[in-house]
């Protein structure tokens, strides 16, 4: 299975990079089953702006991992140059989703080709995501400027996937400021996002100075209480990923803790519905890319884990995840189809319903070549 579902993404990828060109990033999501050059804010199209042009670009070294290709390696490089710019000339970066655009892209430029300029712009996005933490509240703040009345001191559960750029910075400059930095915010994110049982939270509210835990409250989830498909597989991932570099806090636990929710909540076609509170039989669409990103959550899991049942559990729930999502998802349409169908960005604002994404073609495309055994860990 999956050395043919690996084939058939590669060659979705290929499409979008034919029909879009190497310089120009992709919508958010596709539109109408397409992706077509990027249109945020009122940057030109296919700008490099917004939080997910990472996926993209991170596509693009993989499969260059993957395949040796020159022109992937080409594309790659041109768009982290890119990244490289938007750095220097600090454009669309008050957010912390700076792990998820650095890591994916220069960081990965520097793994692989040591392309100049890389590193150092890999670090002054870790400076910027460290200049987001609020020593009050011990946390990250996700959205917004530091002065935002409105975003002052709110974190998502999303924010501890981009956590491993403070991890990546720790060790290339030897300043444990950015460890302690991680494991605050990891120590107030497992006690307040994720509630007893495993499920999640997709956001919550603390004082900027004093730290006093507010509210919590979700963005794109169905209610303040339910359970965010997409935000649970942050979790499962975050969590087992920065157990990697944090062991003393056993946050593997957590990411069993939250896998086992996830998991239990499927329906039987194992495609999640967008938010797991969702009954199954509301006939509320699916989002595929939370079951990619948990997939990528499991297969880590099972990475850390000792031989023996539970590794195998795991492993095996990631391989059943991926089969679901080749069967019911993978992207067979040319062009500029994506390599993963029926994800959903935001129902409420109708953004993205049913349609590719391009963290869920990253997260797919990284599983598989996971399960292949060609990964290449530059996040870790
Ligand atoms: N991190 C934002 C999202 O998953 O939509």
């Amino acid at each position: 299975m999956t050395a043919s579902a690996l084939t058939l993404a590669l060659r979705q990828l290929e499409y979008t990079l034919d029909t879009l060109g190497p310089d120009a990033f992709p919508g958010d999501t596709s539109t109408d089953q397409h992706y077509q050059p990027r249109r945020l804010q009122d940057s030109a199209a296919g700008a490099n702006v917004g939080w997910t042009t990472g996926f993209w670009t991170g596509q693009l070294w993989l499969a260059h991992a993957l395949t040796g290709k020159v022109k992937l390696r080409q594309a790659a490089q041109r768009q982290s140059a890119s990244f490289i710019a938007r750095l220097e000339q600090g454009f669309d970066l008050e957010h912390h989703d700076l792990g998820f655009l650095y890591m994916l892209s220069c960081a990965s430029a520097h793994q692989l080709t040591a392309q100049p300029g890389a590193h150092a712009a890999t670090l002054g996005a870790a400076q910027r995501l460290l200049s987001r933490f609020l020593p009050g509240a011990g946390v990250i703040q996700s959205w917004g400027t530091m002065d935002d009345v409105e975003q002052r001191g709110r974190v998502i559960i999303d924010g501890i996937m981009n956590l491993p750029l403070l991890h990546w910075a720790a060790r290339a400059s030897g300043n444990t400021a950015y460890t302690e930095a991680a494991r605050s915010h990891l120590r107030r994110t497992r006690a307040h996002l994720v509630r007893p049982g495993g499920s999640t939270y997709h956001t919550f509210h603390f004082d900027a100075h004093s730290g006093a835990p507010l509210r919590p409250s979700t963005h794109q989830g169905l209610a303040d209480d339910s359970c965010w498909a997409r935000g649970q597989a942050w979790g499962v991932y975050g969590f087992a990923l920065n157990h990697r570099h944090l062991p003393e806090m056993n946050l593997l636990a957590d990411a069993m803790q939250l896998a086992d929710y996830f998991l239990a909540q499927l329906p039987p076609d194992r495609i999640a519905l967008w938010d797991l509170s969702l009954p199954h039989d509301s006939g509320e669409p699916r989002d595929s890319s939370a079951c990619a990103i948990a997939a990528c959550g499991l297969l880590e899991i099972a990475a850390q884990l000792p031989e023996g049942a539970p590794r195998q559990r795991y492993h095996n729930a990631a391989l059943d995840l991926l089969e679901a999502l080749t069967q019911h998802c993978a992207g067979r349409l040319p062009a500029s189809g994506g390599l993963l169908r029926h994800g959903v960005y935001h129902r409420a604002a109708n953004l993205g319903v049913d349609e590719a994404t391009l963290w869920g073609d990253y997260y797919y495309l990284e599983a598989l070549a996971r399960v292949a055994g060609h990964w290449t860990p530059a996040q870790l």
